[in-house]
């Protein structure tokens, strides 16, 4: 596969610094101060992997990149560059797109899926509360309620409240404290509209893979909190369910904006997963770019783990922007040619010191360079054109109508139905004499019994799971 040109050196004309599209498994990092050129160099290099037919999902969370789907054209600073680079207005071109968020594909996963630790952390639990959020998943299981929806697990938090005692010699104590914060941390996301994570039917992963196209998900409308989990969520499942790439060839790159929002308030035994998810992720043929406007926005152990970099200016007047400069000077391989320290605070919009990896891994000694301009367009799409492409996405069929399956709420609502039902019976006749039955059995009728234990995969699923290895 050609190497991606990323950019030109303007003294020689020639093209000085190209990343090999087999060492974008060894994940990248844009970064730089605001309007510095980060979205155009992101949107550059995933118009390039899209040539070579390597499927890219990219957050958009300025709703700026929807323009990937229209050829570029009418922007004077491109056209400029066009020019610099030797080439004409037969560049432009659109690229085949598909449109996930509001609006558009609904990208959802399942709270079964999501799993305890994430959706602990999503909620932001203490330790007391995350036990019991491990206890509820218990619980599910071992009923056979299936978690599929946002109301599935609401209903799983009203049932464990409700019978709190009846559960308890099985289950052990369920604090009403915590069962009454996790259930208020959870409806305060709902109404800020968390509930379109959840949903059937989920992300299928080979979607992503099995065709062509950038995925852009729009995130603009996004609590940062939900945003996180989305893609930890994603990280997880595509290291879990993808099988090895044998020659490390690339399967998906992964281009994550405004990375910063992925880590903050990141409790450190989640990030330390991240970090080793990263890691293994390579052998999976996926590749990661974060992109941030500060490189120290990114846990040290992750930085270290970005291979090819491209760094844009930065400013240098307060003593933590002066030591961001540092930082991001010394993480390059020194070109005697450049003092990176002071190349950064000087470089133009659209500019960069980039180091790539080479094909044996190893960092190439930092350039200064010209980005190279993209080819489609860096307006937004308008309504009409954000329609015109759901309509021609072969994805559309599959995922915008909601499936809503029986599960946890339809099965305790019946559940209950039925309980109440018998009670009534129960009070109209007089007792028979049969062998007591336990609290458990009897305050939760047949229903234990007959939902039984039908599914065959286990229910206590997340990250921590995905990463302690077989859960299949
Ligand atoms: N490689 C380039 N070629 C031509 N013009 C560019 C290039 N990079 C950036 N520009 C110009 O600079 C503008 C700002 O770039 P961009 O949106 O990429 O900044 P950013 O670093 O992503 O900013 P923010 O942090 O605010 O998101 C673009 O709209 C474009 O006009
Ligand atoms: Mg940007």
């Amino acid at each position: 596969m050609d190497p991606i040109p990323v950019g030109l050196d303007p003294d020689s004309g020639q093209i000085s610094a190209q990343l090999l599209p087999q060492m974008v498994s060894r994940h990248g990092l844009i970064c730089g101060a605001t309007g510095t050129g980060k979205t155009v160099t992101l949107r550059y290099l995933v118009e390039q992997l899209n040539q070579r037919g390597i499927a890219t999902l990219v957050t958009d969370l300025k709703g700026d990149l929807t323009g990937l789907a229209a050829a570029g054209g009418g922007n004077a600073k491109v056209s400029e560059r066009l020019s610099l680079f030797g080439l004409d207005n037969t560049y432009y071109h659109a690229c085949p797109a598909s449109l996930w968020g509001p609006g558009a594909l609904p990208m959802r996963t399942t709270p079964t899926e999501l799993g305890p630790e994430l959706l602990g952390q999503m909620l932001n639990l203490n330790d007391n509360q995350q036990g019991l959020m491990q206890l509820l998943f218990r619980i599910a299981d071992q009923l056979g309620l299936l978690l599929l929806d946002w109301k599935d697990l609401l209903a799983l938090i009203n049932f464990a409240e409700r019978y709190r005692k009846e559960l308890l010699p099985e289950f052990g104590t369920i604090s009403p404290a915590s069962l009454g914060a996790i259930k208020r941390k959870y409806l305060a996301l709902e109404t800020r509209g968390a509930e379109d994570l959840f949903g059937e039917p989920a992300l299928e992963l080979t979607d992503l893979i099995g065709d062509n196209r950038i995925h852009l998900l729009d995130a603009s409308s996004m609590q940062p909190v939900i945003y996180g989990i989305l893609l930890l969520w994603l990280l997880a499942e595509l290291y879990e369910n993808l099988p090895e790439s044998g020659d490390n060839a690339l399967r998906l790159v992964l281009f994550f904006d405004e990375a910063h929002l992925l880590f903050d308030d990141l409790p450190a035994p989640l990030r330390e997963q991240v970090e080793q998810i990263i890691k293994l992720i390579r052998s999976r043929g996926v590749g990661v770019f974060f992109i941030t406007q500060n490189p120290m926005d990114i846990p040290e152990g992750i930085l270290a783990q970005l291979g090819n970099r491209v760094q844009h200016a930065l400013r240098a007047y307060t003593p933590n922007e002066q030591r961001a400069v540092k930082a991001a000077a010394k993480s390059f391989r020194v070109n005697p040619d450049i003092d990176t320290e002071t190349a950064i605070g000087q470089l133009a919009v659209g500019e960069a010191l980039v180091s790539c990896l080479d094909k044996d891994g190893v960092p190439v000694p930092v350039e200064r360079v010209f980005i190279h301009p993209p080819a489609s367009r860096l307006s937004p799409l308008d309504d009409a054109e954000r329609q015109q492409l759901m309509q021609g996405n072969p994805l559309a069929g599959k995922y915008t109508q909601t499936m809503d399956r029986e599960s946890a709420f339809e099965q305790l609502r019946e559940r209950r139905a039925r309980m109440e039902e018998q009670a009534q019976v129960k009070a109209e006749r007089p007792k028979p004499a049969r062998k007591p039955a336990s609290a458990l059995e009897k305050s939760l009728g047949r229903a234990a019994s007959s939902f039984g234990r039908q599914i065959g995969k286990e229910l206590v699923r997340g990250l921590l799971g995905a990463l302690s290895g077989g859960r299949r």
